[in-house]
């Protein structure tokens, strides 16, 4: 089976475990104080690009995939299918993928470099009847369970088993059914893709309640759409798929990445001088949009832009994230960030991963005034941070402190900077195209 991985990513993480051998850690230093203007793109939407990749499993037949994000967690995925038998071949942001003949087994080594891997179970399951795969840890943003994905599995008729690490699935044949996806923290986003997924090739009809409304799960559905599955109500609570016996190569273009948009207009509102975000969806944006709006930030909202002009300083508000349409938790922490230099008290209740706060303590060490109630950060902005050395936690937390470090004042080191490579297209290259001053060097 020929595999075509030619070029590592571009920002290939910084850890020991890079195929390419161990590559040093690297930090970034960031210069504040520097108004951003100018234009900026985000890249393919990376939580769309996961699942879409892995739904080429479901078809013997070639997938073509452009607008695929450059990451890390991109090229972990890759390297899942190629292990897996696919030819994977990657050409500037179009990756091409034939699974003519696959393994159905998936080993720790690979799987647990990123979480987002459990979403080769459905398509396994759907086509191979059967799936191995190690069992995601948790993280530093939650537990993180599967036990939603498992019993929509076990109702299309898979049994389940955990075994020395692993998930086993296996089914004489999966038959449609009725599930329900709601969990104590909302429906699932990688659990109604995982269902989907194996549901396509289900016998008869599948009725998905409490589906994840996503904009990340609509663009699967068109993708597997295309490939020949019958779906309807993909971005509502209720999903209903009638099973085919199989699906066919299609060709997708991934749908712009609504989070790295939203961190723009985030980093906008804190450090803009004058600034577009291009090439989103502002459909996909809307409560993040809101909330800026009620920050008191002027935006102006176009067919696929969205620009923001610098007009003073802003007002504190409540945030609450819910699954979408609510306030997405990936924005979190961007948010808080921009709170944190916001007159007044803000509060910020995370309602999906209630302990995703590991940026505030760090935030706190540049001068943030912050404290912790549960799951609610109560915020009062200060008129100025001020650089410090941090470390990145995760992706997202890793973003929070970009956008803090670009107006503190003073240079920031952030330290395990590998994390934002998972989710963000060179970041640096592309805030300091608006004129921040950002450098990666070695750690
Ligand atoms: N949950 C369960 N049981 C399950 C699955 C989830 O209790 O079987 C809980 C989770 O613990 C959490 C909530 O349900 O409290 C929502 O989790 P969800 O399953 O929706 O998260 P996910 O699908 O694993 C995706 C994104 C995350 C994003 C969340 C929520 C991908 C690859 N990841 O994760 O993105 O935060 O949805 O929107 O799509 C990120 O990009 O930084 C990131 C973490």
């Amino acid at each position: 089976m020929t595999v075509t991985l030619a070029q590592p990513p571009a920002r290939s993480p910084a850890v020991a475990t890079s195929e390419w051998g161990p590559e040093p850690m690297e930090k970034f230093v960031i210069e504040g104080g520097v108004p951003l203007s100018g234009t900026v793109v985000p890249a393919g939407n990376k939580n769309a690009a996961l699942p879409l990749l892995a739904a080429t499993l479901l078809t013997r037949e070639p997938c073509v995939i452009h607008h695929v994000p450059d990451l890390s967690d991109i090229h972990y995925m890759l390297q899942i299918l190629s292990h897996l038998g696919a030819q994977v071949e990657r050409a500037s942001g179009t990756v091409q993928i034939k699974a003519e003949n696959i393994k159905t087994t998936a080993p720790y080594e690979l799987v647990r470099k990123m979480r987002a891997s459990v979403c080769i179970l459905g398509p396994l399951l759907g086509r191979e009847k059967e799936a191995t795969v190690s069992l995601p840890g948790g993280c530093v943003i939650g537990d993180r369970p599967i036990d939603l994905h498992l019993r929509g599995f076990e109702a299309l008729g898979a049994a389940v088993r955990i075994h020395a690490g692993d998930v086993k699935l296996f089914a004489s044949r999966l038959v449609g059914n009725r599930v329900n996806l709601s969990g104590k923290f909302g429906s699932t986003v990688l659990g109604t893709d995982n269902v989907l997924m194996a549901a396509v090739l289900a016998e008869g009809t599948t009725v998905i309640d409490g589906a994840a409304e996503e904009p990340e799960v609509v663009d699967l559905a068109n993708f597997l759409i295309k490939m020949g599955a019958k779906i309807e109500g993909a971005g509502t609570h209720r999903i209903v798929v009638e099973g085919v016996a199989e699906l066919h190569g299609a060709e997708h273009s991934v749908i712009p990445d609504r989070i790295e948009a939203g961190t723009f207009l985030a980093a906008a509102a804190l450090a803009g001088d004058d600034v577009q975000i291009t090439r989103l969806d502002p459909s996909h944006l809307v409560a993040v949009t809101d909330a800026l709006n009620s920050a008191g930030h002027h935006l102006e909202i176009g067919e696929s832009s969205i620009r923001v002009k610098s007009n003073g300083a802003g007002r504190p508000i409540e945030i609450r994230t819910e699954p979408y349409p609510g306030f997405p938790t990936d924005m979190q922490a961007q948010m808080c960030a921009l709170l944190a230099t916001t007159d007044g008290l803000s509060t910020v209740t995370e309602n999906v991963f209630p302990q995703r706060f590991m940026h505030i303590s760090e935030m706190k060490r540049m001068g943030a005034q912050a404290h912790l109630e549960g799951a609610t950060v109560i915020i009062r902005g200060v008129d100025q941070l001020s650089a410090a050395p941090v470390m990145a936690s995760d992706l997202r937390a890793s973003a929070a402190l970009v956008l803090a470090g670009l107006l503190a004042e003073g240079v920031t080191e952030i330290s395990r900077f590998y994390h934002i490579d998972r989710g963000y297209e060179s970041i640096d290259d592309k805030l300091n195209n608006l004129g921040a001053q950002i450098e990666r060097t070695k750690a």
